[in-house]
């Protein structure tokens, strides 16, 4: 089968209304994306779908709905504003500026240690100059990556506040709240979704790295005297997946299919609560879609690991337009935040817990809800007699139902429309009327409807209708008045 290409995912994006560049009128915006009428549909499916997973339907995560802009002492304590840093080279000569490690890696150089020294000296190594103008390239240096804005009237250096560049310091700085609010207890978690800003120097590859995004993520606080007591291990123990270790990747040696027992077992993870919440990500990624094939697990070397972590491992999907890629991380954040802010606040960021002060440890898993959902469209992108077939999962779907009069006049229209009223308050649906039939089976095809019904000239004398499923176009008859029982059969309501 014929490789999917990013041309052509991106078009499909914007033909059918589900992500495009923003302002296009005014040229579109580099790293900040729109989400049309399908888009917003899919996305909020699939951040429901999360969110009922990790924190509606379990016993130990609650929600968050923080603020985007914290006070500023938020990323002075957290360590953003000293070292959310990517490192940049600019061209001596056109002045084009480039994010180091993109440059060396699209000459398919891999790097194994980020330092600006090595950066550097690979660049000069390999002789790498300005893609813009052959010129030669500036030693890297320090770029920040969060927005900065002013709160209050007076736009002065004291009224600089940023735009949270992720949403765990909001979990962070409400430890206290939610201690009480778990009685006191460990572990918990604390989940927030929301919008993110990170002024990348070289927005690109679509949804894939934007400058205005969201995350979706768990900031799950441990006892570290019990950091190997998850009681949940064995609902996650058999997930087998290719695993990739530090190791292994400096050995230059391939992934290596484990589950996350073995690997726990074999002393891959920080902790059993972190091999814990690798293998409820890996099911939750699997249980929207993402087949296990096309996962990988791959731990940080050293010199890639945010300051916060002590040990991060991505879980990668394998795009075909962009090879394996990150889509969720999961870092041992250990007691670094909560002491930091303890430092920076004054405030007493700790739990006594049978008289015994402890600070927690924080395992967090982390998201990126575009990145999701790029690879969520790259699976169910597929392509049947020259024409796209979006198979989203049934769950997923933006709309579950299209009706269709076979013909656009009367009285095909008015039992189209009598049946739609009939199904629109139990099922995402729509009534399409426009273009010819064959082309509005295309159109629904494209956004994934999974069921279209049918008015045919049958339909005007038994009461009877089709139903065609958009994954094998196959269609069956049924009864008008079974027609909400039987999708809801086929949808596992
Ligand atoms: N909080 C995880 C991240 O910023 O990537």
């Amino acid at each position: 089968m014929k490789k999917l290409t990013l041309d052509e995912l991106v078009s499909l994006c914007k033909r059918r209304g589900i992500i495009f560049l923003t302002s296009e009128i005014y040229g579109g915006y580099a790293g900040f994306f729109d989400w049309g009428p399908v888009g917003v549909e899919l996305r909020k499916n699939v951040v429901d779908s999360w969110w009922n997973y990790f924190v509606r339907f379990r016993e130990d995560v609650y929600g968050l709905f923080g603020a985007i802009i914290m006070h500023p002492k938020v990323w002075e304590a957290s360590g953003h504003v000293d070292r959310f840093i990517d490192w940049l080279v600019e061209c001596k000569k056109c002045h084009a500026r480039y994010k180091a490690e993109e440059l060396i890696e699209e000459q398919g150089i891999e790097i194994t240690d980020y330092s600006p020294q090595n950066l550097e000296r690979i660049i000069r190594e390999h002789n790498i100059r300005c893609p813009n103008c052959g010129g030669e390239l500036s030693e890297p240096k320090k770029f920040n990556l969060m927005f900065e804005t002013y709160v209050g009237s007076v736009k002065s250096e004291e009224a600089i506040a940023y735009m949270r560049p992720e949403t765990a310091q909001g979990m962070f700085i409400n430890f206290k709240i939610y201690s009480v609010y778990a009685r006191n207890q460990l572990p918990f978690g604390i989940a927030q979704v929301g919008k993110v800003f990170r002024n990348e120097i070289a927005p690109r590859n679509f949804i894939f790295r934007c400058r205005e995004f969201e995350i979706a993520e768990i900031e799950y606080f441990i006892n570290p005297a019990e950091a190997n007591e998850c009681p949940y291990f064995s609902e996650v123990k058999n997930v087998t997946v290719k695993i990739w270790t530090k190791e292994m990747q400096k050995k230059e040696q391939e992934p290596k299919e484990m589950s996350i027992g073995e690997a726990y077992d074999e002393g891959v993870f920080s902790n059993m609560w972190h091999a814990y919440w690798v293998g409820e990500s890996l099911k939750w990624l699997n249980k929207i879609g993402l087949s296990m094939e096309n996962l990988r697990v791959r731990e940080h070397l050293e010199t890639e690991l945010a300051h916060y972590s002590a040990q991060t491992f991505d879980i990668e999907y394998n795009f075909p337009f962009l090879g394996w890629k990150e889509i969720e991380g999961i870092a041992n954040r250990t007691d670094y935040d909560l002491k930091r802010h303890a430092k920076f606040s004054g405030e007493k960021l700790y739990m006594v817990i049978n008289g015994e002060k402890i600070i927690p440890h924080v395992i967090e898993p982390s998201w990126g809800v575009e990145r999701v959902i790029l690879a969520l469209l790259t699976e169910a992108y597929s392509v049947k007699e020259n024409r796209v077939v979006l198979k989203i999962p049934y769950e997923l779907a933006p709309y579950k139902v299209g009706v269709y009069p076979l013909l656009k006049r009367e009285p095909f229209i008015k039992k189209a429309r009598e049946i739609f009223m009939q199904l629109k308050n139990d099922f995402e649906a729509f009534l399409d009327i426009s273009g010819s039939i064959g082309k509005r089976y295309a159109r629904a095809d494209e956004i994934g409807v999974p069921f279209g019904i049918t008015i045919d000239h049958q339909t005007l004398e038994d009461d009877t209708v089709t139903i065609r499923f958009r994954d094998t176009w196959e269609q069956i008859r049924v009864k008008t008045s079974e027609l909400k029982e039987t999708l809801n059969k086929y949808l596992n309501k």
